[in-house]
């Protein structure tokens, strides 16, 4: 601080506590150290707040394919994770998009990364589909033991986001988990209710004709045998959640998601 500058504060400070100029100066003063503090803090914090997200992914992750307890070493048990990122009209798996960096959000709202769905194709609500998705696959060396796909579409308040996990016969489900939305605590909420949640383990996805057919019904299911499959029960005062986990599981398991890619992953494991 030169001299002059701080003759001048000297004199800022001289000033009654009541006069304009000083009250003027002082929160001047403040508020650039505030806005300085909260900017620094953000810079800092950026790196562990990424580390976070990753790591809070990664378990939503193993949690959907049960591979989650509470002595899982998430990185450990990640390390057996594969992810790839896959162009989803071809259903091929590429390597000119890095699953690291590729962030599905982002890109479902650049036009030059996704396509707009007409009313018909858009049955989970979701506006615009991104190209590209990331699948995760649990390898036991190069045998695929699990597959991992996300999910997401519109429930009744928001857009519920989650992975599905499926076994290599690409048809029964391992397990299904959401890991942000905002339906309403107690009705749409208990989408996260780990009772409910069980009943999606050795349910299976594909009718004969290969379309997805796995449904939350209203209320308890009835269905007997193997129909019985098919059918989750319903959320209670949550029809219209309940019909959103149906329809983005339907839009993402179907021709317009990863019908694509579950069609090559069968011909793949199949000839393996
Ligand atoms: C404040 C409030 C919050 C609600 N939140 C949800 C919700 O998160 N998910 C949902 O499906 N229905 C919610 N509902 C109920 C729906 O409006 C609708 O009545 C219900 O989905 C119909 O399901 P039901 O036929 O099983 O009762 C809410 C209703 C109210 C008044």
């Amino acid at each position: 601080m030169s001299v002059l500058q701080g003759a001048w504060l000297a004199g800022i400070l001289a000033l009654p506590n009541d006069s304009k100029k000083k009250t003027l100066v002082v929160a001047l003063v403040l508020s650039l150290v505030c806005s300085m503090l909260v900017s620094v803090s953000a810079v800092v914090l950026r790196p562990l707040q990424i580390a976070n997200a990753t790591i809070d992914r990664q378990r939503n992750i193993l949690a959907a394919a049960d591979l989650l307890d509470e002595n899982t070493d998430i990185a450990d048990a990640f390390s057996r994770i594969e992810a790839h990122v896959v162009d989803l009209e071809s259903g091929e798996i590429t390597d000119d998009v890095d699953p690291a960096s590729f962030d599905q959000r982002r890109a479902a709202r650049d036009p030059a990364m996704s396509t707009a769905l007409s009313r018909e194709q858009d049955m989970a609500g979701v506006g615009r589909r991104a190209r590209y998705a990331t699948v995760y696959l649990v390898k036991d060396g190069d045998a695929v033991e699990r597959i991992i796909l996300p999910i997401h579409g519109y429930g009744l308040w928001s857009t519920l986001y989650g992975f599905i996990a499926l076994e290599p016969d690409l048809n029964t489900v391992v397990g299904l988990k959401y890991y942000e939305h905002t339906e309403t605590a107690g009705l749409g909420a208990e989408v996260d209710n780990p009772a409910w949640l069980s009943q999606w383990r050795g349910r299976r996805v594909f009718d004969a004709s290969g379309a997805p057919v796995l449904r939350v019904v209203k209320g308890t299911s009835t269905a007997t045998g193997d129909a019985a499959l098919y059918e989750v029960d319903g959320l209670a005062g949550a029809t219209l959640t309940s019909d959103g986990v149906t329809n983005m599981l339907h839009f993402w398991l179907g021709e317009q998601g990863f019908g694509p890619f579950l069609e090559n992953m069968r011909k793949r494991i199949g000839s393996s």
